[in-house]
C-alpha cells in the first residue's frame, strides 16, 4: 500500500523520476535521477495510466496558481506546511513554496510530480517541495499536520474526511471539484467524480467552519464549486 512519507521517508531511498529533486514514492524517499518502474501496486493503477497520458509528449505546463489557493494562502494561516493533493504539475505548490512554506505534493501521475519537481529546481524552490507518489485513496497523512490542505479538480468522499484530519489547529481546507450539474456540460463525466447538493461543506465536522463556498459558473468544461473552511483551534483570529 503506498504510504505517505512526508514526514522523512522511513523506508529508505529510492530511483525513479525525474532529476535531482527528492520525491517520496509509495513510502519512499527517492533522489530522482532517473527513471525506473513504479511501485508494483501503482504499476497498473488506471488513474496513473491515464493522467500519465494525459501529461505526456505534447502538454505544457502553465503552472499557473489555482485561484483557489491563491485565496487560500491570503488568508491567515498558522505556521506549518501545505498539502496539495491531486497536485497535477502544480502552480499552487509552486505559489506556497515561494511564500516559504514546505510543500507536500501527492499525485498518481510520476510524470506530474516530474514536470513539478523540474520546475521547483528551476526555481530553486525543490528543498521546500517533497512530491509524494501515491494514490490518494491510500495515502495517509500525519492527522492536524498541515496549515493549509488543497484539492482542486478531484473529488473523492474518502479522500475528503481524511484531509479534514489532516488540516492543522486554525489551519484551512481548499477543495474545488465538479458538481452534478458539470453532467450536463459532460454527460461522461461519472457521478462518484461529481459533488453533490451542498457538498463539501455539508461533510464536513462540527470543528469546521465553512469561510465561502461558492459555484464557479461558466467554468470550462462544467460546473464546480468551491469550498474554504477553517478548523477551529488556537490560531483562529
Ligand atoms: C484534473 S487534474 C487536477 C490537477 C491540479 N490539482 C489542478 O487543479 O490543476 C487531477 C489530478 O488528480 C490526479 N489523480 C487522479 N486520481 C488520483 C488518485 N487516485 N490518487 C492521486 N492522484 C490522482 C491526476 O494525476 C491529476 O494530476
Amino acid at each position: 500500500m503506498p504510504l505517505s512519507c512526508q514526514d522523512g521517508g522511513r523506508a529508505g531511498w529510492h530511483h525513479a523520476i525525474a532529476r535531482g529533486t527528492p520525491v517520496c514514492v509509495a513510502g519512499k524517499l527517492a533522489s530522482l535521477r532517473r527513471v525506473t518502474e513504479p511501485e508494483s501496486d501503482l504499476a497498473g493503477h488506471p488513474d496513473r495510466l491515464r493522467w500519465n497520458e494525459r501529461y505526456g509528449a505534447g502538454f505544457t505546463p502553465s503552472f499557473t496558481p489555482h485561484p483557489l489557493a491563491v485565496a487560500a494562502l491570503a488568508l491567515d494561516l498558522p505556521a506549518g506546511p501545505v498539502a496539495d493533493l491531486a497536485s497535477g504539475p502544480s502552480g499552487s505548490a509552486l505559489l506556497a513554496a515561494a511564500q516559504g512554506r514546505p510543500v507536500t505534493a501527492v499525485d498518481v501521475s510520476e510524470v506530474a510530480l516530474g514536470l513539478l519537481g523540474q520546475e521547483a529546481r528551476r526555481r530553486g524552490l525543490d528543498h521546500l517541495i517533497t512530491l509524494v507518489h501515491a494514490d490518494l485513496g491510500a495515502w495517509r497523512p500525519e492527522p492536524g499536520r498541515y496549515a493549509l490542505v488543497l484539492a482542486t479538480g478531484f473529488w473523492d468522499p474518502g479522500v475528503f474526511a481524511v484531509a479534514v484530519r489532516a488540516v492543522a489547529p486554525g489551519g484551512v481546507l481548499g477543495w474545488e471539484a465538479f458538481t452534478m450539474a458539470a453532467r450536463q456540460a459532460r454527460p461522461g463525466l461519472p457521478a462518484e467524480w461529481c459533488l453533490g447538493p451542498g457538498e463539501p461543506a455539508t461533510l464536513l465536522p462540527g470543528h469546521m467552519s465553512v469561510v465561502s463556498q461558492e459555484d464557479v459558473p461558466g467554468a470550462p468544461r462544467g460546473t464546480r464549486r468551491r469550498l474554504l473552511a477553517r478548523r477551529a483551534g488556537p490560531e483562529v483570529p
